[in-house]
């Protein structure tokens, strides 16, 4: 029997057709240990797939798991044996495409659970797969009906979101991390120790950050920010979900997107961008050497993952500039160490 990609217990929510609308997996494996897959194959009768176990499967399966050595993993998911709520057992044979709510699910907490890196399990079509939701969730068809309810019972809802990705922290806050407004960071999110996302910063689902990070700008989907990196305030990393970018856009370590600046390329380690200029993959860019002497031009594209790069716009010609980076942001470390 070839090992598990992953496996997990959650419970979620269903609109009034019974269809899935989003789960929440309390411990979610990657690779599950070879023991553990059998445990699970008896107990549920799951090899690969989903199922809705019933209560007395769930029991059966902490059971097993408690007298086999994985009593922590029988503790995080043993509530949901008695749970009224819709509750489902998933089991990824392979790293695939989500093709259900629960599998999508799965692999966004994967992330969000720092297991897989952004980039590193197949997203492929998860907005397809993704539901609108609201608070709760509810079903985007069924939420004036219950908005109505609401009212009439005295408790009126307050929707904060009409999303696929609803926010990180509803579902798991990793090690380490501070987010001033929670709402700015998706689940799926990789958030690494050490990061904080003060209220500009925002960051989507499959992107993220080494930790530690300090995050006032915004970390678009497949953008990954090495260590130590700084994206200031108001800055903008250019993503692929829209706008035609193919360019898949990475931050090396010890970076500096300086407040209100842009990338459009990949940057190596060490780099920095003064603050409000936006660098696109076509930008010309002016070569200084050590004299800072122009020393010829290049595409911005041909610079990209190159370390040491200092870009600026010179504030008398205009033109794009680029040298030797001589002094590489430095995080305040009483910042990133007190998270
Ligand atoms: C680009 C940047 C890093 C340059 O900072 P620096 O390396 O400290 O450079 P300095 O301002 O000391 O300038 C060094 C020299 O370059 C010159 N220079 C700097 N920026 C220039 C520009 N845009 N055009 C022309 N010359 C420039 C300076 O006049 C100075 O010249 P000198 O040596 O003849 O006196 C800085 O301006 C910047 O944008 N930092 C981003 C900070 C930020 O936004 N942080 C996030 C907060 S949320």
């Amino acid at each position: 029997m070839s090992q598990l990609y992953s496996f997990a217990v959650g419970v979620g929510s269903k609109n009034s057709r019974g269809e899935w609308l989003e789960v929440f997996y309390p411990a979610p494996l990657l690779n599950p240990d070879a023991a553990l897959q059998d445990i699970i194959r008896v107990s549920l009768g799951l090899t690969a797939g989903e199922i809705e176990p019933s209560t007395e499967q769930l029991a059966a399966l902490c059971s097993a798991l408690s007298h086999n050595g994985f009593g922590q993993f029988a503790r995080s998911i043993e509530q949901l044996a008695t749970s009224s709520r819709p509750v489902v057992a998933v089991a990824l044979a392979t790293n695939s495409a989500p093709t259900t709510v629960p599998q999508a699910y799965l692999k966004l907490h994967l992330l969000s659970h720092r297991l897989v890196k952004p980039h590193g399990t197949d997203l492929t079509g998860i907005f397809g797969v993704l539901k609108n939701v609201s608070v709760g969730a509810i079903d985007i068809d069924e939420l004036p009906n219950r908005l109505l309810q609401a009212r009439l019972a005295g408790q009126p809802l307050s929707v904060n979101c009409v999303d696929k990705f609803p926010k990180m922290v509803d579902y798991v806050v990793p090690s380490g991390i501070r987010i001033a407004d929670t709402s700015r960071v998706r689940l799926g999110a990789y958030v690494g120790e050490g990061t904080t996302v003060m209220h500009e910063g925002f960051i989507n689902f499959n992107a993220g950050t080494e930790g530690p990070n300090m995050i006032e700008g915004r970390v678009s989907a497949g953008v990954f920010c090495g260590a130590g990196s700084d994206i200031g305030g108001g800055a903008s990393i250019m993503g692929t979900l829209s706008g035609g970018g193919s360019l898949v856009i990475s931050v090396g370590e010890k970076c500096l997107l300086g407040a209100n600046a842009g990338l459009g390329i990949p940057l190596g380690d060490r780099c920095t961008v003064e603050a409000g200029l936006y660098i696109t993959a076509g930008t010309v860019v002016t070569m200084l050497d050590a004299n800072k002497k122009a020393s010829g031009t290049m595409k911005a594209r041909d610079l990209a993952g190159k370390s040491d790069l200092l870009f600026r716009r010179n504030s008398v010609s205009g033109a794009v500039e680029c040298l030797t980076n001589k002094s590489a942001v430095e995080l305040n470390s009483e910042l990133h160490t007190a998270n």
